[in-house]
């Protein structure tokens, strides 16, 4: 099937700005944006972050305040302290074999750069590949991978996938089938992560939020310093 899906992806693949780079540290900021942040939202911050801070070392200078205030709006911020320490063990040691010492770099993070900064033949695997895989069946190598995310994001779709638009279609035996709503993502209005996302963005303008709780859970990931009662960014 690899044949079929790379023929479709040449003509139907997104033009996505990460993909004319081999940059290793331009790609791993993508795929550390993407992880849990949609594409087009994900495009005019990568740009920005890329002008502002263009190299590891660039951002290993950068204070962990000013990475964690440039990465508000993103999410799941504990994404920005990692990415910053990677970019310290970058600029102290280069990059390593094997991509999953850096800090925030998994299995999926570290297949993708390696795909597509280092060439390695890996697949890096999230769930729109999974899904893929598993209704077609098909053991797709690491050519594959732009193909598989966009095939996965517009056309093998979780519960009505296009089958008639579906390159693969002919030999997929799942050709036809719909499938059940999947688990809705747990809602993040008054959540804790809500509460954790207020006292952050009060700390960065300045603000002393009274939510200990999530002070204090923020402390403990790197993304608050507190003294005493008082909050602020990392130095
Ligand atoms: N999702 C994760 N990585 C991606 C990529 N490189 N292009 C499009 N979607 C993605």
């Amino acid at each position: 099937m690899n044949e079929l899906l790379l023929a479709w992806y040449g003509q139907n693949g997104r033009d996505l700005p990460w993909r004319n780079t081999s940059d290793p540290y331009a790609i791993l900021v993508s795929e550390v944006m993407l992880q849990q942040t949609q594409v087009d939202r994900v495009i005019p911050r990568w740009r920005a972050w890329l002008e502002r801070w263009p190299s590891p070392d660039a951002l290993a200078a950068a204070s962990a305040g000013e990475v964690i205030v440039a990465w508000q709006g993103l999410g799941y911020n504990r994404r920005a302290i990692s990415l910053h320490r990677a970019a310290q063990h970058v600029a102290a040691h280069g990059w390593p074999d094997d991509l999953t010492e850096l800090p925030g770099v998994g299995p999926y993070t570290a297949a993708a750069v390696g795909n597509f900064a280092f060439g390695r033949d890996v697949l890096p695997v999230d769930t729109n590949v999974r899904r893929v895989q598993e209704r077609t069946g098909s053991n797709f190598d690491g050519s594959c991978a732009q193909a598989l995310f966009d095939l996965g994001a517009t056309v093998c779709l979780a519960r009505i996938p296009r089958c008639g638009e579906c390159p693969l279609a002919a030999a997929c035996p799942s050709r036809g089938q719909r499938y059940e709503p999947l688990r809705k993502q747990s809602a993040f209005e008054g959540s804790f992560r809500q509460r954790r996302a207020v006292a952050l963005r009060a700390v960065a303008a300045g603000d002393q939020p009274s939510d200990s709780d999530a002070l204090v859970s923020l402390a403990r990931d790197g993304l608050v310093v507190l003294d005493g009662d008082r909050a602020s960014l990392p130095a």
